[in-house]
């Protein structure tokens, strides 16, 4: 069977290892060139098979149909217009096209937000890793408009060291990482607000938005506590999620508690909501995992070429 050839920019890095690992099993797409930058010329097992990594200037573009850009933010949207130029459809996983980044108007690969703009998109902009996590588990009460009126949606996350990139940071090094535990971008300064405060202020609410991101000593996993003031108490929250995303194939509402563990390697958000006792106004904390690099990054970029495609949308994903 004809199968649709497929291009990596940024290949070497966590999230385009990813990509290509994904790639190498899935049944419609092929994997026909893999950029690196500093790895140019360098080879990496990935998806059982030897990849090798060429320069990005010299990636055979018009050999492509797809292009998946995983470059840093700045150099991404400049590849991305090049592979648009030879004809090939691109799912970019930098945020230069993500709302908040961009005035014009890119369809944004929240896959189960957004799925009817995704099919047959020529360009996607794939959302951030902690984005995915926060804002598909707000949407059961931001599609309803149960947020309080004025208050403040307060995120408070944690990631593995992978969704720091792999170019080298001293910062990041084992003996500073491991049995450790620490916040970064602290006074709501973190490069995905835009984006999330974009897709909150789509509907309508007026609350605030404040995040807090934290590193945690692992390598992949990102867990979301997200806590909401309401206009009014719920009888059962957890049915609200239940309903709400019934049918979904990479959603898991669960009255369990999610952990990094449930979720690493597989396409899903796993979460849960839980009423908060003892509070004045009333409140939720919704609890959200996910694996940066598959439903966080690669995986979601996946979905969402399915869908450019017209394939079946879990086609080659781990569930
Ligand atoms: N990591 C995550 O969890 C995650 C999740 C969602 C989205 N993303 C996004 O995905 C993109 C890649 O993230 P990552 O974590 O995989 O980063 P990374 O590990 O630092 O990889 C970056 C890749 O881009 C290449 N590169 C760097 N500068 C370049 C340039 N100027 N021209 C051409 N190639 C260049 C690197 O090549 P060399 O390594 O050979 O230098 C590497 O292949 C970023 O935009 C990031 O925001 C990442």
């Amino acid at each position: 069977m004809h199968k649709i050839p497929v291009g990596v920019f940024g290949a070497s890095g966590y999230a385009g290892r990813e990509l290509c690992a994904l790639l190498s099993a899935h049944p419609h797409f092929e994997l026909t060139f893999a950029t690196a930058n500093a790895q140019r010329g360098e080879q990496a097992f990935l998806g059982g098979r030897e990849v090798r990594f060429i320069a990005t200037d010299d990636a055979p573009i018009r050999s492509a149909e797809l292009i998946f850009s995983a470059l840093p933010h700045g150099a991404s949207a400049t590849w991305v217009e090049r592979a648009q130029e030879h004809g090939a459809r691109v799912v970019d996983l930098s945020s230069d096209l993500r709302p908040g980044h961009t005035k014009q108007n890119i369809p944004y690969g929240l896959t189960e937000v957004k799925r009817d703009s995704l099919r047959g998109a020529e360009v996607i902009a794939n959302p951030g890793c902690y984005p995915t996590a926060i804002l598909l588990s707000l949407t059961p009460l931001l599609e309803r408009g149960l947020i309080r009126p004025e208050s403040s949606i307060v995120v408070d996350a944690a990631s593995g060291v992978t969704g720091a990139g792999n170019s080298p940071k001293p910062e990041l090094l084992f003996g500073e990482v491991t049995e450790n535990y620490r916040a970064y971008g602290v006074g709501n300064e973190h490069r995905h607000l835009p984006e999330m405060r974009a897709l909150v202020d789509s509907y309508e609410t007026n609350a605030d938005l404040l995040f807090t991101p934290h590193l945690l000593p692992v390598a992949r996993g990102i867990l979301a506590t997200t806590t909401v003031q309401l206009r009014a108490p719920l009888e059962e929250p957890l049915t609200i999620w239940r309903d709400h995303f019934a049918g979904e194939p990479f959603i898991e509402v669960t009255p369990d508690l999610p952990t990094l563990r449930d979720v690493q390697h597989r396409n899903v958000v796993r979460m849960t909501v839980r009423a908060a006792a003892g509070m004045r106004v009333p409140t939720l904390i919704i609890l959200s995992a996910i694996d940066n690099l598959v439903k966080g990054a690669a995986g979601q970029a996946i979905q969402n070429a399915n869908l450019s495609f017209g394939f079946a949308e879990a086609a080659g994903l781990p569930r």
